[in-house]
């Protein structure tokens, strides 16, 4: 927990490609259990240019939990105890928007959750108070404008808009999906946005996603999708994830909570 006056930490949940987060310096790193289980990783406590930040690899380090086992309730409650009230979600996506290619990074507005069987609500069990939070608006925007000013401040272009599809996975699309998301307004697929950006809705916290597109979703070439293409995007790609994270922490770190639920 966050002693008063001191500065609350900055939660960063890692994805596809970013088990580890360089630049930030761990002074502690250490293993939790909640009512909700066990989070994915141990949580890395540290600083970046001196933001407390508190990181969670999501598949687990070594990468080994596919999307639809993760223990999103654990993750998110872990940063919840670890003081955390502003969450940056680090995501790998297929991209469907024309502008949204491989190694292109992306700060989305919206989402539409394809996801299915997963536990995906804080209010199950033992409820005293109202349950339906507002979820209009998934993403934080006064978070998400900070991402896009230091995206403007490194010179760095980045797509500052999006509609998000969460999928069940493990396997990718098919084509005829990819179309159907499309005609439903979607410019980026993952697997692991939902329910974790609904999780830190209910636990009163900022919650932003930034995608990193790794292939172009099904269909939408003619090439088959290939773990050596993903991989080669990940590694143009993710150091720009690490700059945007790296120069946009502290200005996070500043967020108050939002008034909710
Ligand atoms: N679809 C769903 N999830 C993904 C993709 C995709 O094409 N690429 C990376 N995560």
């Amino acid at each position: 927990m966050t002693e008063p006056g001191t500065v609350a930490p900055v939660g960063v949940i890692g994805g596809t490609g970013l088990t580890t987060l360089a630049g930030l310096e761990i002074s502690r790193r250490y293993e939790v259990k909640n009512a909700w289980g066990s989070p994915s990783s141990a949580l890395a406590e540290g600083a970046i240019r001196h933001q407390p930040v508190v990181f969670i690899a999501r598949h687990g380090d070594p990468h080994r939990i596919p999307p639809h086992r993760v223990n999103y309730r654990a993750n998110l409650q872990a940063l919840y105890d670890a003081g955390v009230r502003t969450v940056v979600g680090v995501n790998a996506v297929g991209g469907i928007h024309p502008e949204m290619g491989p190694a292109r990074i992306v700060i989305p507005d919206q989402l539409i959750d394809y996801t299915w069987g997963r536990a995906s609500t804080f209010f199950e069990d033992d409820l005293d108070r109202t349950t339906h939070i507002d979820f209009t608006n998934p993403y934080s925007e006064r978070a998400r404008q900070l991402l896009i000013r230091a995206a403007v401040d490194e010179s760095m272009s980045v797509s500052d808009f999006g509609v998000y599809a969460a999928t069940q996975g493990p396997r990718l699309e098919t084509a005829a999906e990819v179309c159907r998301l499309e005609r439903d307004g979607c410019d980026l697929v993952g697997m692991t946005g939902m329910p974790e950006a609904a999780l830190a809705a209910e636990l009163g916290m900022n919650y932003v996603c930034l995608a990193l597109v790794v292939n172009w979703a099904a269909g939408k070439t003619d090439q088959v999708i290939t773990m050596a293409d993903i991989e080669a995007a990940i590694a143009t790609g993710m150091s720009g994830v690490r700059k945007l994270l790296e120069v946009a922490m502290a200005p996070l770190g500043t967020l108050p909570a939002p008034d909710r639920p």
